[in-house]
């Protein structure tokens, strides 16, 4: 019996390191204390630019970057990795697939990889090395994630993550919904699941500089995706001209302190006096920042003294009259084409690019990437292009 039990059990496991995403965390193995695969959460469209992150800025190996999330590993588990700007959350990873089947069956391997393949002890330690616990007995809170169509609910495959977990769980510790010490995770993205440890918690996504929000105002990581997509290097000037609540300003300030190769000049301003109100707290607690209340369409700024311009200009679906979209575009990039150095660059996030290209047209700007984005809801583009050099 014992020996059959072993015999299906080794069946099940050989099943499951075929791909890939077990393999990487099979190599910590359930009783070894190596460092295991971290993955991050990204927004969608992102996943390249926070791979180029973590590789740069961790010396991390990226191993897939889809589908929101991005696997890697990296020497150590170290408390850098919450400093990561551009991933909305980081995880241990317990154990990972992408052969779900979408049927029934794939309950039974929740559990069992749950059960069967997680160093569960090994990763609690870790969390706690990087996240240590409060006074009193530990909180915990087990959540499901499911995108698609599967044949199972995704209470069901709650239900066989929690049945998988259980026995790792110490009864002193008490299950809660808030503000809990230690969270394990099981996202399934259509074929793909993984399982893990949240190592971060909600300021990694929504930085606690952001005191003032505004109804339009850019989502943390995509600020910081712009600000490193537009690389402004150590004594160079970046301009914001539109820049709304400031997450641009803040994260390019954050960012170019962290690189620490000398200071970068953040310039900003916006059209409404409110949202310069609320721009100016959230930089008081970041660094400094010149912002000044203007009309982007006529900077007070003198002729190619910027090096990159970061603009996230008013969709058309925010204006009063969205057909204005054409005229302010266009009239915003003659300025920007004016103030930036030749050879400068600039980076927009709009949902009109067809707009914003026709804007661009005739100054020989050169495309350079574009990342399709989800903002609001609706389909949005980040390009980043440079203005030809002399
Ligand atoms: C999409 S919001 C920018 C949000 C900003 N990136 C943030 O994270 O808060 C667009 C901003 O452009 C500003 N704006 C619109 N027309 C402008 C103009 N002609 N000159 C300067 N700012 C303008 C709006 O007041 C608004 O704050």
């Amino acid at each position: 019996m014992f020996e059959r039990q072993r015999a299906s059990r080794r069946a099940d496991i050989t099943n499951f390191h075929h791909d890939w995403l077990t393999e990487l965390m099979s190599r910590t193995g359930k009783s070894n204390r190596g460092t295991p695969a971290c993955y991050a959460m990204v927004h969608s469209g992102l996943e390249s630019i926070a791979a180029d992150e973590i590789t740069k800025e961790l010396g991390g190996e990226v191993k897939k970057a889809e589908k929101g999330i991005v696997v890697f590993k990296i020497e150590e588990i170290i408390p850098e990795l919450l400093h990561l700007r551009t991933v909305e959350d980081v995880f241990l990873l317990a154990w990972g697939t992408d052969t779900l089947t979408y049927r029934a069956e794939d309950l039974k391997q929740i559990k069992m990889w749950t059960e069967k393949q997680a160093p569960w002890q090994h990763l609690f330690g870790l969390h706690q090395s990087i996240r240590p616990k409060a006074k009193g007995r530990p909180t915990y809170r087990v959540v499901t994630q499911m995108n698609g169509q599967h044949g199972y609910r995704r209470t069901d495959a709650s239900k066989a993550f929690r049945q998988g977990l259980a026995p790792f769980i110490p009864v002193t510790w008490n299950a809660a919904e808030d503000n809990t010490f230690l969270e394990v995770w099981l996202t399934i993205r259509g074929r793909m699941a993984t399982c893990g440890v949240r190592l971060s918690d909600k300021t990694m996504r929504h930085k606690s500089y952001k005191v003032e929000h505004l109804p339009a105002s850019l989502r943390p990581t995509m600020a910081a995706a712009m600000v490193r997509l537009a690389g402004a290097g150590p004594g160079q000037v970046m301009l914001d001209p539109m820049c709304g609540a400031g997450t641009i300003i803040c994260e390019q300030i954050i960012i170019g302190k962290q690189q620490q190769e000398g200071r970068i000049e953040t310039w900003g301003g916006d059209i409404e006096m409110n949202t310069l109100r609320a721009c100016a707290s959230n930089i008081k607690r970041v660094g400094p920042a010149v912002i000044a209340h203007w009309d982007a369409r006529r900077l007070p700024i003198a002729t190619e003294s910027v090096d990159r311009i970061i603009s996230n200009p008013p969709f058309g679906k925010q204006l009063s009259t969205p057909e204005d979209i054409g005229p302010l575009y266009k009239a915003a990039v003659r300025e920007y084409h004016r103030v930036l150095k030749p050879g400068g660059k600039a980076v927009f996030l709009v949902m009109e690019q067809d707009v914003l290209r026709e804007a661009i047209k005739g100054y020989g700007w050169i495309p350079q990437r574009q990342f399709g984005v989800e903002v609001l809801g609706q389909d949005a583009v980040i390009s980043v292009w440079q203005k030809v050099g002399e």
